[in-house]
C-alpha cells in the first residue's frame, strides 16, 4: 500500500464541483481583484473567526509582516523592540519580525506539547519587549491564561501566527469556544495549498478587532493608499485575488467537517499507535487541535522514516533546522535552546488530512508498531 503525506488532488476532489462553478464565476465576470469575492470572503472569514475585520492579503508571511509593519506605522512599535516568539516555528515567523527592523526573541517550546512553553517567557522579558508571538504549529492551540496575563502585566501586544490552525478552538473556563486567530490582537493566517484551509495558489489574511490596525493594513497591502493615487505609506502590492477568494469561501463551509475527519484520524493514530520508539505529543487541555500535521517523536527518527518509506508511508519533517541554525540567521547561532534542537533531531510528520481514510490510517498505525 502506499499512503501520501498529503494528496491534495484528493482533498480537492471532496468539493471539486462547487470549487470549480466558483472559479468559472470568477472568470465569466471580468473582474480578478478588489471586488465582491475578497469582500465576501472577508465577510465570512471574520465571521468565522469572531473578529470585527479580516483582510485578505497575497500569502501567510505578508499577513504577520504586514501585522508589525501597521503597528510601527501606527506607533505601537519601533526598530529594535523586541518580539518574544517560539524557536521552534516555520521561517516566516521570524523573517516577518527581522524584515520590520525588530528583535525576535526565542523562547523554547515543551518537549510534550510542541508549542511555546509558558514559563518560560517571562524571564524573556526586558523593557526593549513590546509583543509576544505565539504560534500555533501543527495545529495546536498554543494561546494559555498565563501569556494572557504576561500581555496584560506587561502591556504587551499578543499576537497570533494561525498558519496552521484555522478552525481551532481555546475553550474558556465559562465553556465559552474562541477560535485561534481571535485571542489576541492581531493574527496572522496562510492559506498556502496544504493548509487546512487552502487556495490554489498563495492566499493569506489577518484577522483582529483593531480598526486602526485593519485601515492600516489595508492600506500597506495595496501600495499604502488611501484612496486611488494617494499615498499614506510606502506601502506594497500584497491582495488576495478573487479567484482565491471564490475557492477559500467554497472551503471554508467545509472547514469544521475536514477539521472533525483529521480529529478522527488523530484519535484513531492515538488509541492504536503503541511502540516505546514513538512518542506522540500530549494533548492539550482546553482546545480542540486542528492537527494540521500529526507530529510524533523518536530519537531513532530518521531510521523511523525510511522504514516507513520503505513500506510505502510517507513522511515529512517540521522543520529539520530551527531558525537560529539558519545560514540566514548567523546572529543566533551561539543561542542554547536545546529543547528546540531535540524537537528538530526527533519530530516526524506522520500522513493527516481530510481524504486521508482509515484503511490508509490503519496501515500507517500497523507500519509504525512495527517498526524496531
Ligand atoms: C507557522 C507558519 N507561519 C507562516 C507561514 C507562511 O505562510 P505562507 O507560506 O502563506 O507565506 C507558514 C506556512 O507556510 C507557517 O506554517
Amino acid at each position: 500500500m502506499e499512503v501520501n503525506f498529503l494528496d491534495l488532488k484528493s482533498v480537492t476532489a471532496l468539493h471539486d464541483t462547487e470549487i470549480k462553478e466558483a472559479i468559472s464565476r470568477v472568470v465569466d465576470s471580468g473582474w480578478y481583484l478588489q471586488g465582491e469575492e475578497t469582500k465576501c470572503f472577508e465577510k465570512n472569514y471574520a465571521d468565522y473567526i469572531g473578529t470585527k475585520y479580516c483582510i485578505g492579503v497575497g500569502n501567510g508571511l505578508d499577513a504577520l509582516t504586514l501585522i508589525l509593519r501597521a503597528y510601527k506605522e501606527i506607533g505601537r512599535l519601533h526598530d529594535g523592540d523586541e518580539i518574544i516568539v517560539p524557536a521552534n516555528t516555520f521561517i516566516a515567523t521570524i523573517l516577518a519580525i527581522t524584515d520590520n527592523n525588530l528583535v525576535p526573541v526565542f523562547a523554547e517550546p515543551r518537549l510534550d506539547t510542541l508549542v511555546i512553553d509558558d514559563s518560560a517567557i517571562e524571564t524573556l522579558i526586558t523593557e526593549r519587549t513590546r509583543a509576544i508571538m505565539i504560534v500555533h504549529l501543527y495545529g495546536r492551540c498554543a494561546y494559555t491564561e498565563k501569556i494572557y496575563d504576561l500581555c496584560k502585566s506587561y502591556n504587551l501586544l499578543l499576537l497570533e501566527d494561525n498558519a496552521q490552525a484555522h478552525g481551532c478552538c481555546w475553550k474558556t473556563n465559562e465553556q465559552i469556544l474562541k477560535k485561534t486567530g481571535s485571542l489576541g490582537d492581531a493574527a496572522a493566517h496562510s492559506f498556502y495549498p496544504g493548509k487546512n484551509l487552502g487556495a490554489f495558489g498563495d492566499a493569506g489574511a489577518v484577522t483582529t478587532d483593531d480598526e486602526n490596525l485593519a485601515n492600516a493594513i489595508h492600506s500597506l497591502s495595496n501600495y499604502g493608499s488611501t484612496a486611488k493615487y494617494y499615498y499614506k505609506y510606502k506601502g506594497r502590492n500584497s491582495r488576495l485575488d478573487e479567484i482565491q477568494a471564490a475557492v477559500l469561501d467554497v472551503k471554508l463551509k467545509y472547514l469544521d467537517g475536514d477539521n472533525k475527519h483529521r480529529q478522527m484520524i488523530a484519535d484513531y493514530y492515538y488509541e492504536n499507535i503503541s511502540n516505546s520508539c514513538v512518542i506522540l505529543p500530549k494533548r492539550l487541555p482546553h482546545t480542540n487541535n486542528v492537527y494540521h500535521l500529526f507530529p510524533v517523536l523518536s530519537d531513532r527518527r530518521d531510521e523511523l522514516q525510511s522504514f516507513l518509506q520503505n513500506k510505502g508511508v510517507h513522511s515529512l519533517i517540521h522543520y529539520p533546522v530551527p531558525a537560529h541554525r539558519q545560514d540566514c540567521y548567523k546572529e543566533f547561532e551561539t543561542l542554547s535552546l536545546p529543547i528546540t534542537d531535540i524537537i528538530s533531531k526527533q519530530e516526524l510528520s506522520i500522513p493527516m488530512g481530510p481524504a486521508l481514510n482509515f484503511d490508509e490510517a490503519k496501515y500507517v498505525v500497523e507500519q509504525i508498531n512495527l517498526f524496531a
